[in-house]
C-alpha cells in the first residue's frame, strides 16, 4: 500500500497535547507546534485496522496478553536489529519514562549516583532528581562541523566515581546519533570495569536514515548484555504515544521478577485493550509503512538543511542519523535561551523545544519536530525567516 505524508490532518478535536499544551507552554495556541515528539502522520493501515476490529466488539473489559505479543517483539528486533532476546527476558511497561522511573526506584537508592550524557532527552533528568537519586552528567563533545561524539575521558571519570547506572540514549535524542559498535563497546566496556549498570532507551532505534545501523547496546558483548536492561517500544516508531505500552527486555532475571511483582502490586501489568492488538499489528505488519515513513522524514530533513542554507544561513540545522528530530544550532542570531524563544512564538509563530531544558551543551539550540507534513515545515519556515528579516 502506497502511504501519503502530505496529507494535512486537523488534529484540533482529538485532546492533541501538541496543539492543547502549548497554550500552558507557550503562553498561546497560535503557534505551528513542532515541539512534542508525536508524529502528525496516520499510522499504518493494520494497526489502524486492528484498533477499529477491536473497538468494533465494543467490550472493553481486561485483557489477557498472548504469547504472541512478545514474540512479536523479539521477531522485530530479530529482523530490523540482529537481536533475539529471548521473550522470557522481558516485561510489559506502561512506558520508557515511567519504568525507568520505577528501574531506578526498585534498583537504586536515594543519594545513588546515576550517570547521563547531556545534552539528553530531558526526563532523564528528571526521573533522576525525582526519585532523589544524584545526577551525574558527561557532556558529549560537539566538533566544529557540528558532529557529536561521546566523551570517553570523561565518561571514564565520572563512572568510576561510584555510579549505579548509566542511563544510555541510543540513537540519541536531541543530536541524533546512531552511535557505533566501537563507541557503544567502549562505554560499555568503562561499565563493565566500575561495576556501573546500563538502562538501555532505545525507543528511537527504527527511526534511522541513510543507511545507518542501528547496534542494540546488549548485542555488543555478552558481558554487557548482561548489565544492560533494554528498553524499546512502538510508540514513536509507529506514532502510537497515547496508548501507553513498552517492553523492558531485562539483564537478570532477578531484577525481571522483582519488577514484575511491584506492576501486579500497582495492578498496571495488563496491556489496555488497544495497546495489546496495535503493538502486535504494529511489529507484525508495520514494515512496509515504516520504509515509506523513513523515506519521507529523511526528505523532511533535507528539505530543512536545504532553506536554512539558502535563506536562514545564520541557523545550522544538523543531518540526523536517526529520529524525526532536528537539532538547530541557532546560537549566531545572539539572542538569549528565553529571548530565543519568546520571538519564535511571538514573532514566528513557531513552537519549539528550547536546546536548554536538554541541560549542558544545549544553550542556543532549539530542537525541531520534522514528522509532520512538509507544507508544514515549509509554513514554518517561511515565519521564520519573515520574523527574521
Ligand atoms: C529518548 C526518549 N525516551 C522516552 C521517550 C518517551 O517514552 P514514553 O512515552 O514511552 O515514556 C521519548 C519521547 O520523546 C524519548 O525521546
Amino acid at each position: 500500500m502506497q502511504y501519503n505524508f502530505d496529507i494535512q490532518i486537523d488534529r484540533s478535536q482529538n485532546y492533541a497535547a501538541k496543539l492543547e499544551e502549548s497554550l500552558l507552554n507557550f503562553g498561546t495556541k497560535e503557534v505551528i507546534p513542532l515541539w512534542i515528539a508525536d508524529m502528525d502522520f496516520r499510522t499504518a493501515q493494520p494497526i489502524i485496522d486492528a484498533i477499529k476490529a477491536r473497538a468494533d466488539q465494543g467490550i472493553f473489559g481486561y485483557t489477557f496478553r498472548p504469547d504472541d505479543y512478545f514474540e512479536a517483539v523479539r521477531d522485530w528486533q530479530r529482523r530490523r536489529h540482529g537481536y533475539n532476546p529471548d521473550v522470557k527476558q522481558m516485561a510489559f511497561a506502561p512506558g520508557v519514562v515511567p519504568s525507568m522511573r520505577i528501574f531506578l526506584n526498585l534498583f537504586t537508592q536515594p543519594g545513588d549516583k546515576i550517570l547521563i550524557q547531556q545534552p539528553v532527552y530531558h526526563p532523564f533528568a528528571d526521573i533522576v532528581e525525582n526519585s532523589n537519586r544524584t545526577l551525574v552528567v558527561s557532556p558529549l563533545r560537539r566538533d566544529d562541523s557540528g558532529d557529536y561524539t561521546m566523551d570517553v575521558a570523561d565518561f571514564e571519570l565520572k563512572a568510576k566515581e561510584g555510579v549505579k547506572y548509566f542511563i544510555l540514549c541510543a540513537p540519541h535524542n536531541p543530536v541524533g546519533r546512531v552511535w557505533s559498535k566501537e563507541e557503544l563497546k567502549e562505554i560499555g566496556d568503562i561499565c563493565l570495569r566500575y561495576g556501573v549498570g546500563i538502562l538501555s532507551d532505545e525507543i528511537h532505534s527504527d527511526l534511522v536514515f541513510g543507511g545507518n545501523q542501528h547496534t542494540v547496546m546488549a548485542t555488543v558483548s555478552p558481558e554487557i548484555a548482561a548489565i544492560t536492561s533494554t528498553f524499546i517500544s512502538p510508540s514513536k516508531t509507529f506514532n502510537l504515544a497515547g496508548l501507553q505500552a513498552s517492553t523492558i527486555i531485562f539483564d537478570t532475571a532477578e531484577h525481571r521478577e522483582h519488577y514484575l511483582k511491584t506492576l501486579k502490586e500497582m495492578d498496571i501489568a495488563r496491556n489496555n485493550c488497544f495497546s495489546l492488538v496495535a503493538t502486535m499489528a504494529a511489529y507484525n505488519e508495520g514494515e512496509e509503512w515504516l520504509e515509506q515513513l523513513l523515506t519521507y522524514v529523511e526528505e523532511n530533513m533535507q528539505f530543512i538543511g536545504d532553506y536554512c542554507r539558502q535563506y536562514l544561513p545564520l541557523i545550522k540545522p544538523n543531518k540526523p542519523e536517526a529520529t524525526y528530530m532536528c537539532w538547530l544550532d541557532m546560537r549566531e542570531l545572539k539572542m538569549g535561551d528565553d529571548a530565543l524563544q519568546e520571538f519564535l512564538v511571538k514573532k514566528a509563530g513557531i513552537a519549539l523545544s528550547q536546546g536548554s531544558s536538554f541541560g549542558q551543551g544545549g544553550q542556543g539550540f532549539m530542537r525541531l519536530n520534522a514528522a509532520c507534513p512538509r507544507s508544514t515545515l515549509e509554513k514554518a519556515l517561511e515565519q521564520l525567516r519573515a520574523a527574521l528579516s
